[in-house]
């Protein structure tokens, strides 16, 4: 009886590999091989990519995009309802800058992201459902232009998850979404 604490006994590496082996070796060479086919598809075909164009833009830059759409917007309670689609923000150590956004529920915008400084993290929780969660990476000098709709009213956290340094835990936004 072979055991792990005892030592094999006479020539057993010249001994053949056993047809269930190869059999199990058969099995996960199709199933690595399967998965990787599935990442190509689900990367082309997958609706779960964030898709959407990133350009260079320069700090100074897109603070004046941001600043210009805090003027352009209405200022209420809640915070800035948008001039028009086009929503700006940006995460800064250890802040975001545009935030709380106040948005329509079900209407389409196109939400401009970047980072004044290092690269940090931008995701997405409704309050109602918290586990559920869309984490995006923002970058300095590059501005990211993603399409985005809430389909159900209510409040969406905004946290930065990607550690960024010692106020890492404070930097929190918010997009309002009404009907
Ligand atoms: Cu910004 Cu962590």
């Amino acid at each position: 009886m072979s055991s792990p604490l005892h030592s094999p006994q006479g020539n057993w590496w010249i001994a053949g590999v056993s047809v269930l082996e190869k059999t199990w070796i058969r099995i996960s060479v199709v199933w690595c091989l399967l998965l990787f086919a599935s990442m190509i598809v689900w990367a082309s075909y997958g609706k779960q990519n964030q898709a959407g164009p990133t350009y260079r833009v320069s700090t100074a830059e897109f603070m004046q995009k941001v600043q210009d759409f805090k003027k352009a917007g209405t200022q209420t309670e809640d915070g800035i309802i948008p001039a028009d689609e086009h929503v700006y923000v940006a995460a800064a150590r250890f802040s975001f800058d545009g935030f709380p956004v106040v948005l329509e529920a079900g209407k389409q915008y196109q939400v401009h992201m970047s980072s004044y400084d290092v690269q940090h993290g931008l995701s997405i929780r409704p309050e109602h459902a918290l586990s559920k969660q869309m984490s995006l990476q923002l970058l300095p000098d590059y501005e990211w232009v993603l399409p985005m709709k809430f389909d159900e009213p209510g409040v969406y956290h905004v946290v930065c998850n990607e550690f960024c340094g010692v106020g890492h835990r404070t930097m929190h936004g918010s997009f309002i979404v009404r009907r």
